[in-house]
Parts: C-alpha cells; structure tokens; sequence
C-alpha cells in the first residue's frame, strides 16, 4: 500500500474528456511507485483563471495544458521558459513556489521526428500555419532544417515564416518533389472524408512523412503505401508527455510500456 499524501497532477482543456494523457502518466506514476494520479479537468476559456488559481489553492503540482489554453495560460504563470516565450505557447505547467511555465509540444514532435530520420541538414515541406505549428516549426529550426510552409490563409504563413525562418510558398507541388520530409499540422485528414492537401501521389518512398492528427490521415496512409516511413501524431503526443513527466517528477517514465500501454488506442507499430 502506497502512503502519504497522493500528488495530482492533470490536464486542463476544453474539450478534454478524451484526452489519452491520463491513461499513459497514471501508467507511469504506477510504474515508478509514485504516489500521484492524472486527471482531465474540463475548464472553459471563462475560467481558465479561476481554474489556475484553484490548482494553486489545492496544492496541485502540475499540470498539462491543452486547446484552446496554451497560448491565454502564458497570462497566469509566473515564469516562463525560453521555449515558451519563443514559440508563444505552453503546454506544461509546473506550480512550486511559482507558476512555471514550459512548452514540450516542440520536444514531443522533435523526439518523432528523430525517430524515423536524422533530420539535420534535410529539407522539410510544413502543411499549415495555426497554433500547433508553432512547437512545429520552432522544433524545425532548432533541429537546422531548410523547411518551406504552405497554409490555405498565406498571411498566415508570413507570419510564421516572420518568426521561424521559414519560406513561404503558393503552393505545396512547389516543392514537394526536393524535400526530404513532410509534415501535416493542418486539420484536415481529422473528419472522415477529408480530401488531399495537394496531390499526394507526388509523395515517394525516400520520403519521411509526419502527421500532428493521432490517427492514419489519407496523407500518412498514401505515404505508407508507397514505402515511404510515415507516423501519425501519437508518439509526439506521448513525447510531449513524457518530457512533462520528466519536468513534474525528474524521473524518467517508462517510455516503451506507455507505448504498449496505447496501442490499443492507436498507438503505431512497426507491422
Ligand atoms: P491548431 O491550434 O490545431 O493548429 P488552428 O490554429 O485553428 O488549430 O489551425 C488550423 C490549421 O489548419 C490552419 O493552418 C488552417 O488553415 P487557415 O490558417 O487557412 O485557416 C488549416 N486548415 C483548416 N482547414 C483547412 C482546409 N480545409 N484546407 C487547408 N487548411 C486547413
């Protein structure tokens, strides 16, 4: 029998009832015979302050923070990472005598993309310009890799482009056929039924293909079926949750249990 007082820690969004975070850092807190538990805390924009001031009260010790808080909860911390403060977002909350802020989103999507290629020096096609590719392209530059945007709404791209170092371009076929890796951070392929981005049979198996959506996108299926690596955005899910852990606790989380652990929610393997 574990004693003492139980640590909480959670994840804060809206809507969150679905989120898959508290199923892998239970099975990690077990794991590691910490006495702690993981839960999704419903909390609309309205509250997302009194939500914050509740978790402090409650001697909370950290928590994730999801769509549609990360970039408002910058507002309520009282420290902010180099990365947060970079990016314009945080995913991470960690409450000590402050509020610390701290984004792992970029870590989750670089640890993903490293499993499948070693990006340095590559060049890297990015689909979208909304808030979740932001840790995307921040990831990019960190990682040195030449990576042309496209987004429907082209201000848009400027903007990250602005901020990130990117290159903005009209239209994907531009240069889908030069670059090394592509990655999905728009919404489509999310609803069944969703079209192609741009035409997907100029994809080929030398490519290294990335979806942020936690399910085989048309994109990520076209990429396998013509050989090329490709993985939806689970394991930077279970990254980002990972560094989080490491971040709350110091201790390391049994990564290759937490994947089994979610497979049967998805979670991709190698047949
Ligand atoms: P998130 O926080 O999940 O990134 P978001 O900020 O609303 O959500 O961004 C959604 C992204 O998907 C944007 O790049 C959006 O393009 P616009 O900026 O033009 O809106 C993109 N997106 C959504 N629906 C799309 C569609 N049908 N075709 C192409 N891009 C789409």
């Amino acid at each position: 029998m574990i004693r003492g007082s139980t640590a909480v820690y959670g994840i804060l969004g809206d809507p969150v009832e679905h989120s898959l975070s508290p199923v892998f850092q239970n099975l990690a807190f077990k794991h590691l015979g910490i006495n702690a538990v993981y839960v999704a805390f419903h909390v609309g924009k309205d509250r997302l302050r009194d939500a914050i001031s509740g978790l402090k009260a409650l001697r909370v010790r950290g928590v994730n923070i999801t769509i549609p808080h990360k970039e408002e909860v910058l507002n309520f911390a009282d420290l902010l990472s180099l990365e947060v403060r970079e990016i314009g977002a945080a995913n991470t909350l960690k409450f000590s005598d402050a509020v610390e802020a701290y984004n792992t989103d970029w870590l989750g999507f670089k640890r993903s993309l490293e499993d499948i290629t070693d990006p340095k020096g590559k060049k890297a096609l990015l689909l979208g310009a909304g808030g979740s590719s932001r840790a995307v392209a921040y990831a990019l530059r960190r990682l040195e890799v030449e990576t042309f945007v496209w987004n429907r709404t082209r201000s848009k791209a400027e903007r990250l482009a602005e901020r990130f170092g990117l290159k903005v371009i009209n239209r994907p076929e531009e240069v889908v056929g030069e670059v090394d890796i592509v990655i999905n951070t728009t919404s489509v392929g999310l609803k069944d039924g969703d079209g192609e981005i741009f035409d997907y049979s100029l994809i080929s198996a030398r490519q290294v293909v990335l979806d942020i959506i936690y399910r085989d996108t048309p994109l990520i299926k076209r990429a396998k079926t013509v050989g090329a690596k490709a993985v939806n955005g689970f394991p930077m899910l279970l990254y980002q949750g990972v560094e989080s852990f490491k971040i709350w606790t110091g201790c390391e989380p049994p990564v290759n249990l937490l994947k089994e652990a979610l497979i049967p929610f998805g979670y991709p393997t190698e047949c």
